[in-house]
């Protein structure tokens, strides 16, 4: 058990001699992504009117920003924050317009760039040490994880399978784990996947960290034995392999996939987009540049296509699927594509309830839940409302922290937080399953 444990005082300590040998190894090449998020601001805007929100979207649209909450500009309306990501080059003309049309608005970052490099993320690669020590409290590279998934899967095979349900755009495989005891016969399961988008890197952390959890204290917690006796978990880590790849090496705020258009130099698709479910209607982009561009056709990303069908075998026995993004700080359940409540509303809304009443009940954190349409915004082709019409009864979309203040960059600091206080909502969900609802 000596490889779940964090060694953050060593890390910590070694952190700095190791930038320092990078500098010395890479003069010129200290700076991340090639500084290409140098004077970059991320701005809140906030329209009081309908004019003012209209205005707001023809200048998006003019400087090109890059949407981080709400994730397309069509979102943009009275009264809803929006928060974007301006490059250096617009962030003058934007701040302008806004005094100039008397728009409220706060800069939530003044510089991405510096953000960046100041541990709100992303640092240089270090030598990372043994798995046996593997620390859960820093931001994963896809190979570490995959590493790490290898390793639990030699190391604890009673509770753990580790197998592959298909292959990246890439060729990457898509790894998934098994977690639970293999006491019965016939067990219900629970489906978990994290890094739907690229950028959001707190999901992947998360998955990682529910398996320790699960290997650390399934022994003495009775909640998490009775958890991994009675269900199975099916979890993976990282769902959009090729973008999070893509988000460590190239651009930290890649959301979608990484698949070619053949009429259009713009890669990738929306992978919560191209779902069969009113696929391509509201909230879903038909442009390929668009960051929340739907697809050629439902499934056409093979990422997709694999949970799809992975989820079509297996629906007999998966009560739950969850799903994990960031940020926002909300706990969604369908519909998603309507406003209209699901048949099994008063089941699903008490789950909800009692998970984030237990997430608070840790640091205090309020998260907002409820239908997604009308508690975020209206999307259609999402993965949660696939898997509620596919039959799965208790779908779930999470949004963890924050609510703008780092937005993407969350700091690791606060991995161990987040990951504290989601638990205990997982778990409440976790024990609703194995209750009837009446
Ligand atoms: C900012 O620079 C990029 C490329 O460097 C260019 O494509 C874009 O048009 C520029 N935007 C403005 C508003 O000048
Ligand atoms: C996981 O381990 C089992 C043996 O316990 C092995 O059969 C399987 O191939 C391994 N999975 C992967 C993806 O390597
Ligand atoms: C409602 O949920 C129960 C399990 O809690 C399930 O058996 C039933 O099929 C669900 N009904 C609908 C309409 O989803
Ligand atoms: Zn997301």
């Amino acid at each position: 058990m000596k490889f779940l444990g964090k060694p953050r005082s060593q890390t910590a300590a070694s952190l700095p001699l190791c930038l320092l040998f990078l500098k010395i190894l890479q003069p010129g090449h200290s700076r991340l992504y090639s500084n290409r998020y140098a004077g970059d601001k991320v701005i809140r805007l906030i329209p009081n009117s309908e004019e003012e929100a209209y205005a707001l979207k023809k200048i998006c649209r003019q400087l090109k920003v890059d949407l981080w909450q709400p994730s397309s500009v069509s979102h943009v309306s009275e009264g809803i924050v929006t928060d974007v990501h301006v490059p250096q080059n617009g962030s003058r003309a934007l701040l302008a317009f806004l005094q100039e049309a008397n728009i409220l608005y706060k800069i939530l970052i003044e510089d991405l760039q510096k953000a960046l490099e100041q541990g709100s993320g992303l640092r240089p690669p270090r030598n990372r040490r043994s798995l046996s020590e593997y620390n859960y409290e820093v931001y994963h590279s896809l190979e570490e994880i995959q590493n790490w998934m290898q390793y639990l899967n030699n190391t604890h095979s009673g509770l753990i399978h580790m197998f592959s349900i298909g292959k990246s755009y890439e060729g990457r495989p898509l790894f998934v784990l098994k977690l639970g005891r293999r006491s019965r016969a016939y067990k219900n399961a629970v489906w978990i996947d994290c890094g739907i988008h690229a950028r959001e890197w707190i999901g992947p952390a998360f998955c990682q960290w529910f398996v320790k959890e699960a290997l650390l204290t399934y022994k003495s917690d009775p909640t998490m034995r009775k958890m991994m006796n009675h269900l199975y978990f099916y979890i993976m880590p990282v769902f959009n392999v090729d973008g999070y790849h893509f988000s460590w090496t190239n651009d930290r705020f890649w959301r979608k996939t990484r698949s070619r258009n053949s009429r259009f130099h713009c890669r990738g698709v929306d992978a919560n987009r191209n779902w069969k479910v009113k696929w391509c209607n509201e909230g879903a982009s038909m442009h390929p540049c668009d960051d929340t561009y739907c697809g050629p056709f439902p499934e056409s990303e093979p990422e997709v296509k694999a949970v799809a069908n992975f989820l079509r075998k297996h629906k007999k026995h998966i009560k739950a699927y969850l799903s994990f993004h960031a940020y926002a700080q909300m706990l969604l359940y369908p519909y998603s594509y309507k406003y209209a409540t699901i048949p099994n509303f008063s089941c699903v809304e008490s789950a909800a309830y009692k998970a984030v009443n237990a997430l608070r009940s840790v640091y205090g954190v309020r998260y907002r839940y409820g239908p997604a349409s009308s508690t975020l915004y209206v999307s259609s082709g999402s993965s949660m409302d696939w898997a509620y019409k596919t039959g799965i009864p208790y779908t779930f979309a999470f949004e963890l922290r924050d609510t703008g203040h780092f937005g993407f960059l969350l700091p690791e600091m606060l991995i161990q937080p987040t990951c504290t206080e989601t638990m205990l909502a997982v778990k409440n969900i976790a024990m609703h399953l194995l209750r009837k609802c009446p």
